[in-house]
Parts: structure tokens; C-alpha cells; sequence
């Protein structure tokens, strides 16, 4: 556990830490930075792991754990679990490694909470073999529209593994990208022409949000798709505004900060598609090798 007696002050001016398995989270992070563009963040990415879809519960928790001790040890004023895979299996584990006045913001509850207050009825959510296996999304969804007696209250839950690889590869507007995803929510009962069992689609993989056009394109105008890092960023923002943590509007220009675990070769151009500028990267962080 992170002793408070070491924390520096959580002032506003602080980072906002915000992981990820790697690049996906920053869309999380732009979404951030468009909602609150005096925050300045942390960034880390935690490519030498990724990705954290494909491993076990008990590793995603260790890699989460890890990371989440580094940013609170840094300053961090609240902690963005970037990535649907951690936040459906480590949740827990981070909120309680870390001290009690860092606000843990996870990817998977703003959309659920939001999704509640509009009274969706039939939702579908698609994710990483990690994110749809923890079965999250289904029972807290349904919690939810239990809750609020949402009527015919439906949650169907398909595991798409192969989309998360393909847009890290920038092919999210590829020609394959479509059948591929055509073939995913065939599989699933969800296409346009089908009998429509779904009226809106969480995309619940911080990367699946750049391929957003292609969803579309399959789903047709009925489903709603819904945007999951627009969601979070306001949930970051309400965590910060009880705390009366918000960064001044009136400080100097922000510098965020990027760090990740093993530099590949791609990473900064995929990153700045991410981001949607340019990121600039600093040494440090876990597993940093010197
Ligand atoms: N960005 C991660 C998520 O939201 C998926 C990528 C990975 O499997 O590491 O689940």
C-alpha cells in the first residue's frame, strides 16, 4: 500500500494518472484533454504487458497494481483506468492499494451509471476476451436497469478479439476492417437486416472507438454507439469538482506526460492517432529499464 505519509499534496495543479495496456486509453486521455484542457496527465502505457485482453485476471491485477503505486507515488491527483480489460478484473485491487483520497475512475461504471439515467432497454456490449469473460458489463448493466425499473430491461455481451490488434495496426479504416466486424455482429444477431435486438452498442474497448465509422457502417442508424471516453471524461471531471481538485483555467499551458513500459518501433505514430496530436514521450515509470 502507498504510505499517505510520503504522498506530496494533492493539489489541483497535479496530474491526473491515467494507464492503459498501451495506446488504447488515449483515447480516453484526448477525451480528457478536450473536456478539461487546463488537467494536465500522466500517461502510462503498459505496452511491455499488452495486451491485457488476452491474460489472466490475477496478471492484469499485478500489472494493474503496479502501475497504479507508481502514479499515486507521483502526485497523481486521481487515478483514469484507461482500459476496459483492467477495469473489469482490478478495480478493486487499485482502490485498495492506493490512499483513500485518490479518486479511482474506471471505464466500465460512468457508461453503466449513464446508460441507467437513459433508461436504455436493449443494449449490447462488445470487448476483449478479458472484458466480456468478467461478465461486468451483463451484471451491472442489468443491476442497473433493475434499479430504475427500466421495463424489458436486455444486455447481450460479444467478445470481439481480433478488432483491438487491427486498429492498433491503424486499420481501422481498412477494406478487411468491415467484414470483420460484419462477421463479429452477424455472429452475435446484431446487423442491420437482422431482427434488431439492440438499440444501442457500448463499444467497450478504449480502442474500438476510432473504428466508430465502420460500426456504423455495419450497425445502420438504428443502434446507437455509444461513447464511452466522452462518458468517463465527465466522471473524471465530477470526481475533481467534489474534491475542489479542478486545474485552474488561468495556469500556464499544460505538458502531459507519456511514459510506457518498452518502446516499440510504432508506438509514437499510433499514439499521436490515439491522441490526436502529438505525444511526447519520457523515460520512467515501471519496468523502465535504464
Ligand atoms: N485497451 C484495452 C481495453 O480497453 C484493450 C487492449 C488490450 O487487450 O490490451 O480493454
Amino acid at each position: 500500500m502507498y504510505s499517505p505519509s510520503s504522498r506530496p499534496s494533492l493539489a489541483s495543479d497535479a496530474p491526473i494518472g491515467i494507464f492503459d495496456s498501451g495506446i488504447g486509453g488515449l483515447t480516453v486521455a484526448h477525451a480528457i484533454a478536450q473536456a478539461m484542457p487546463a488537467e494536465r496527465m500522466l500517461y502510462f502505457g503498459d505496452t511491455a504487458h499488452m495486451p491485457y485482453g488476452d491474460r489472466s485476471p490475477e496478471l492484469v491485477r499485478t500489472y494493474s497494481v503496479r502501475i497504479a503505486e507508481f502514479l499515486a507515488a507521483e502526485g497523481c491527483k486521481a487515478i483514469v483506468m484507461a482500459c476496459n480489460s483492467a477495469s473489469a478484473t482490478a478495480k478493486a485491487a487499485v482502490e485498495a492499494c492506493v490512499d483513500h483520497d485518490i479518486p479511482v475512475i474506471d471505464v466500465v461504471a460512468p457508461v453503466v451509471q449513464q446508460l441507467g439515467r437513459e433508461g436504455a432497454q436493449r443494449v449490447g456490449v462488445i470487448g476483449t476476451r478479458a472484458t466480456i469473460g468478467s461478465g461486468i458489463y451483463g451484471k451491472s448493466l442489468r443491476e442497473v436497469q433493475h434499479d430504475r425499473g427500466i421495463p424489458d430491461g436486455h444486455v447481450e455481451e460479444w467478445p470481439t478479439p481480433l478488432l483491438a490488434p487491427l486498429i492498433e495496426e491503424g486499420w481501422q479504416s481498412h477494406e478487411l476492417m468491415l467484414p470483420v466486424i460484419q462477421g463479429y455482429l452477424e455472429a452475435a444477431g446484431w446487423c442491420a437486416g437482422d431482427e434488431r435486438r439492440i438499440d444501442a452498442l457500448v463499444l467497450g474497448c478504449t480502442h474500438y472507438p476510432l473504428a466508430e465509422e465502420a460500426f456504423s457502417r455495419v450497425l445502420g442508424p438504428q443502434v446507437r454507439l455509444i461513447d464511452g471516453p466522452a462518458i468517463v471524461a465527465k466522471a473524471v471531471a465530477h470526481a475533481l469538482t467534489v474534491r475542489g481538485r479542478l486545474a485552474s483555467a488561468d495556469g500556464p499551458s499544460v505538458q502531459h506526460q507519456f511514459m510506457v513500459s518498452d518502446l516499440t518501433e510504432n508506438f509514437v505514430q499510433s499514439a499521436q492517432r490515439f491522441f490526436g496530436k502529438e505525444v511526447h514521450l519520457v523515460p520512467g515509470g515501471p519496468w523502465f529499464q535504464h
